[in-house]
């Protein structure tokens, strides 16, 4: 573990490498506890001239075995090596030389899962971001590219599969007496230089599915996907999903793919998503595994989504890399970006966006509201394993988003198009990236590139006034900032913001604008107060601003209800329409909150009532939009609007109230709707067909709100025939009825039914673990003992102690501190494996200062109880004393 050592890395600090490394060859030979790595590096000095330094090369927990400079062994004076840093002081005087070096690793007791490391006996690597330091000394840094020779020997029967990155250039026990008896070998070349976070690494027994793709100018791909073995059948729809991704690459971004292989691995051991390996991306199981009696429709979008980013990093990612950690979001932002317009483009762009932006503001919003606050390019960072955050990744692409909006798609396009022509092969900035749209275009970015530079979700407000007499609309624009972690003044943004002056028909009214400001449908807000004059406006109409969510801010308008619901009926932008219907919904709940904590019992519009019955029972709309509409703002929504002294359980009633005032006032609507979008023909996992299973569950989660009301629940449960339906009603059951025998019932059946699949007892964990109230505190201790669970599977750890903290408001913060206490005392329990996966879920904590003092304050004395531990990793404790200041 790397213990916390208190150094901070800023930007400002970058200087290129007075290294460079233009050629590796690595040689494995892998065994669980002793798998020597052989790496030759040639090394070259950047100036040309013979090294006037030391070279200093990275290490983390390593063991050095010997090391020689153009095959002599060097004697012990002229280096020093510990476990994080390999020191040579003497080297040739010449400005390229070989450099070899022998380190020891031990795979199967790598729980930190970074570097090489075992997963259900297989061997696997993780070097993003600093993982390869931990297989052998480097110039771990991303702007260091190599060329990259892989010799991979193994145990013939433990490891018949030996992948890594590139094409495979020799492979066998040909040389006869060179290798031990029952050992094999394979020898991979990669001819694309990259930096060593995308060097990767597979050896085991997996099954695999096979097919091919051939590329736009006819290059003939081999694709593979590994899995465990018996599980071949449920990769398909990845496979799908690849050939999907790269044909859409190249029709709408004009890229092409590279290599003559592209292999995909699935490891049930994985500590984020996936990874983007050249020609080998390595992936948490959970992305690409899928059949109908085993993922859910979610699952199957997650697959495709996550199929899609890990090969669009082909190209912005890995033919263009980072020149440094802190331009992250330069390869993830913008291939969140490419990935959200390939979902968007294979089911339904407003679906799709809702989705988005329901996600920012679940996960991204806080983040940036809190004391995790960062610039989506940072500045400092104490352990970079921290920033693969929301901000950097969603954030992110809704920076890639405006500029697009900005400059319009064909400009986008055209810029894009210089992006890679300009710095293919390079390591490159977010200068860089910025500089190609401003030259497409012509425009002047500097304000915009503001929000890479500052932290903190803007805030706009505006007033609409209409002069019938003059037949003049005026808009009055002001944006602010509230200052973050140690960025306590900010600078005015560049907001870009799509909107519509909405008719009595419905319709946009056509608008010319008096003065700057506005562009087409777009109004870009640059200054503080901003006044825009619509001129020839025949009728007073109801303004819809930020349409499609254009930019990642808070909105506060001067509206009445009558308008939004007018907007939430008409408004041509479907986004816009549900913002309404949301907007509507969040000042019920607020209200209600306020009135709950007052003692009283809150009460709620008919009108919004019966809006939601015409939006359920609207089939000029999509059944997954309907399903959209119909979903309350969630506890943690609620919580943000409410802002401070938060009460959990007070949200939790309001919310509840809600939807049982909707479903009594349109209970007959509900269950002919929840009959009608019965499944007719055999299982799909289209997004037409989930999206009918979605308004399906959305519905019976309604009808079984009352108390009592079970048995619909009970039978779908039962009747269920795939695992999207069966889960959504095993949750409406346990979160609807819990305790009820029809419950405990299906948890038990669910559990017997999966108990060799761990993903889905992941969900089994997960629908446990979100089960409103105190009493969760203890049902997740106890499962924390089930045989399914394991403290070293992140998957598990998530899904059941993660899920528990960032979902569950009323049991993670109940009033005694007992959810604190437990979830502190896993996390540390956790800690001592993987510091990623701890420092992760350890971000639950951020909103603790918006809490009523009670919590509040044992909230502070969980996280002062972490902080006080000693040899804390990097990883918990950077979050931990951020997360307090
Ligand atoms: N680059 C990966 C992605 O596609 C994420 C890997 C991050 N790994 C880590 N240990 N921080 O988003
Ligand atoms: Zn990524």
């Amino acid at each position: 573990m790397r213990v916390d050592t208190g150094q901070v890395f800023k930007l400002e600090d970058y200087k290129p490498s007075e290294f460079l490394i233009p050629e590796t060859k690595l040689t494995f030979n892998l065994h669980p506890t002793k798998t020597l790595v052989q790496a030759e590096l040639t090394i070259r000095t950047r100036s040309g001239q013979p090294p006037n330094a030391a070279l200093v090369l990275d290490g983390d927990e390593l063991v050095l075995r010997s090391l020689a400079i153009n095959g002599k062994v060097l004697d012990a004076a002229s280096y020093t090596a510990t476990p994080d840093r390999l020191t040579i002081n003497e080297l040739p005087q010449a400005d390229t030389f070989t450099l070899s070096i022998e380190t020891e690793v031990a795979p199967e007791h790598n729980k930190a899962l970074s570097g090489l490391y075992r997963s259900s006996g297989n061997y696997t690597t993780q070097c993003e971001a600093e993982g390869f330091r931990r297989i052998t000394y480097f110039l771990d840094r991303p702007d260091v590219l190599s060329v990259y020779t892989v010799r991979l020997e193994a145990d013939s029967k433990e490891a018949p599969l030996l992948l890594s990155n590139g094409n495979l250039v020799e492979r066998g026990p040909v040389e006869s007496g060179a290798l031990d008896s029952g050992r094999h070998f394979a020898v991979w070349h990669d001819p694309f230089p990259k930096p060593s976070y995308l060097f990767a690494l597979v050896g085991g027994d997996l099954g695999s599915i096979k097919d091919s793709f051939t590329t736009a100018s006819g290059r003939e791909v081999e694709l593979g996907i590994y899995v465990e073995h018996g599980k071949e059948e449920r990769a398909a729809y990845a496979m799908a999903a690849l050939k999907r991704s790269m044909r859409w690459d190249e029709e709408v971004f004009g890229r092409e793919y590279d290599l003559d292989v592209f292999n995909i691995v699935a490891v049930s051991d994985f500590n984020m998503g996936a990874m983007e390996n050249k020609g080998l991306n390595i992936f948490n199981d959970k992305y690409v595994l899928a059949d109908e009696a085993t993922a859910s429709d979610a699952d199957y979008a997650g697959i495709e989504a996550v199929i899609a980013h890990e090969y669009f990093h082909n190209w912005t990612g890995n033919r263009i890399t980072c020149r440094d950690w802190f331009q992250l979001c330069l390869k993830e932002g913008l291939t969140v970006f490419r990935d959200h317009e390939f979902s968007a483009d294979q089911r339904s762009r407003a679906v799709k966006r809702i989705a988005e932006v329901r996600g920012l503001r679940a996960q991204q919003f806080p983040e940036d509201q809190g004391p995790l606050a960062h610039p989506v390019r940072p500045r400092r960072y104490r352990e970079i394993n921290n920033f693969y955050t929301s901000t950097v990744y969603e954030k992110g692409s809704e920076v890639v988003r405006m500029i697009r909006t900005i400059l319009g798609a064909e400009d986008f396009r055209r810029g894009m198009d210089l992006y890679f022509e300009r710095h293919d092969g390079d390591a490159a900035t977010i200068e860089d990236f910025l500089r190609v749209f401003e030259e497409v275009s012509g425009r002047d970015l500097s304000q915009f590139a503001l929000w890479y530079h500052q932290a903190g979700t803007p805030s706009v407000q505006v007033a609409m006034r209409h002069d019938a007499d003059k037949r003049e609309v005026t808009l009055h624009l002001e944006q602010a900032l509230a200052p973050t972690p140690s960025e306590s003044r900010k600078r005015l943004m560049h907001i870009p913001l799509q909107f519509g002056l909405v008719g009595q028909d419905g319709r946009d009214i056509a608008v010319k604008a008096a003065g700057e400001g506005v562009e087409g449908d777009v109004i870009h807000l640059r200054k503080r107060h901003q006044t825009i004059r619509f001129t020839d406006v025949p009728e007073r109409p109801v303004l819809s601003i930020n349409r499609g969510f254009s930019a990642p801010i808070m909105l506060a308008m001067e509206q009445t209800a009558e308008d939004r619901m007018f907007l939430a009926r008409h408004d041509s932008d479907l986004f816009a329409r549900w913002q309404a219907l949301t907007t509507l919904y969040t000042q019920a709940l607020t209200q209600a909150y306020r009135t709950i904590r007052g003692g009283s019992t809150p009460e709620f519009a008919p009108a919004l009532l019966a809006l939601v019955g015409d939006t359920a029972r609207n089939e000029a709309l999509e059944p997954a939009y309907r399903a959209l509409a119909l979903s309350l703002p969630g506890e943690g929504d609620i919580a943000r609007e409410i802002g401070q002294t938060i009460d959990p359980d007070a949200i939790l009633a309001a919310r509840n109230a809600l939807v049982l005032a909707i479903a009594a006032a349109n209970a007959d609507d509900f269950a002919k709707i929840y009959e009608a979008m019965a499944a007719s023909g055999p299982f799909s996992p289209d997004a037409a067909d989930a999206g009918r299973r979605s308004l399906r569950n959305v519905l019976l989660d309604y009808l079984s709100a009352p108390a009592g009301d079970v048995k619909r629940a009970a039978s779908r449960y039962e009747s269920a025939t795939n695992m999207t339906d069966r889960a959504a009603a095993l949750a409406v059951l346990a979160h609807r009825q819990s305790g009820s025998p029809e419950t405990v019932a299906a948890l038990a059946d669910f559990e017997s039914r999966f108990r060799p699949e761990p993903l889905v007892i992941d969900k089994w964990f997960q629908i446990q673990a979100t089960v409103p109230g105190t009493a969760t505190v203890n049902t997740v201790r106890e499962l924390m003992r089930h045989s399914g669970f394991s403290i070293d599977n992140p998957n598990r750890v998530r899904s059941l102690v993660g899920t528990f903290a960032a979902a569950n408001q009323t049991a993670f913060h109940a009033a005694d501190g007992s959810g604190y206490k437990l979830f502190a005392d896993a996390v540390l329990e956790v800690e001592r494996r993987n510091p990623q996966v701890a420092a992760r879920i350890a971000t639950a904590f951020r909103s603790w200062r918006s809490l009523e003092p009670g919590r509040q304050d044992k909230a502070r004395q969980a996280l002062v109880a972490i902080s006080q531990h000693r040899d804390l990793s990097s990883d918990l404790r950077d979050i931990v004393e951020r997360t307090l200041a």
